[in-house]
């Protein structure tokens, strides 16, 4: 029998881009990460003194069903990371497509993110924002650093679907279906 299938032409190299190369191409790295598309959450806590904390997040993502497990990441430099980091609880806030105003309110430094905001009070008095797509009330699992961000797991102790639309996120700007 003779081999009479073709050879496949060469393929042209790959070429990709060292992220931590320079500046270009650590802009490139962030611009090729947003490529990704996300939902948008804003996860919300309690401070040391029982104040509201809260920030937009889009790294949330699932992690285990048994036990059940989410995980997401945040920034060391966010006003919020000590107190997620000393705090044993938090919720997850799946936003839904109307709610892109709070989403930029929630990523904003330095303002009173919760303003406006319809707030009903969850487990343990961690507040959940009105008209959510989901809700997924955590337990703090795990801590882990990641560079300059820390990885945090939740177990889920509360969850629940509204079956709404949801929010997403990609390329930087804020869409939906
Ligand atoms: C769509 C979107 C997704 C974001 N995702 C994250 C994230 O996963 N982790 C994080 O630490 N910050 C994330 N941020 C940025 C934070 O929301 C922002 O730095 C924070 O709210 C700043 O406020 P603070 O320093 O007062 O906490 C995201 C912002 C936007 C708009």
């Amino acid at each position: 029998m003779t081999d009479s299938a073709p050879t496949p032409a060469m393929a042209s190299e790959f070429s990709g881009v060292d992220p931590a190369a320079d500046e270009v191409a650590r802009r490139e790295f962030r611009k090729t990460l947003g490529q990704f598309a996300t939902g948008v959450t804003v996860m919300t806590g309690l401070g040391p003194s029982g104040e509201r904390v809260g920030l937009t997040v889009n790294s949330f993502n699932s992690l285990s069903l048994d036990p059940p497990l989410i995980l997401w990441s945040i920034a060391k430099t966010t006003a919020a990371f000590k107190c997620f980091q000393m705090s044993d609880a938090f919720a997850v806030n799946m936003l839904s497509a109307g709610q892109e105003s709070w989403a930029r309110q929630m990523a904003q430094s330095a303002t009173d993110k919760f303003q406006g905001v319809k707030i009903r009070g969850g487990r343990g008095g961690v507040p959940l924002i009105e008209d959510c797509v989901a809700y997924f009330e955590c337990d703090v699992w795990a801590r882990y650093p990641g560079g300059d961000h820390d990885i945090i797991v939740g177990l889920v102790r509360r969850t629940m679907n509204t079956g709404k639309a949801p929010l997403l996120f990609h390329d930087g700007a804020f869409r939906s279906f």
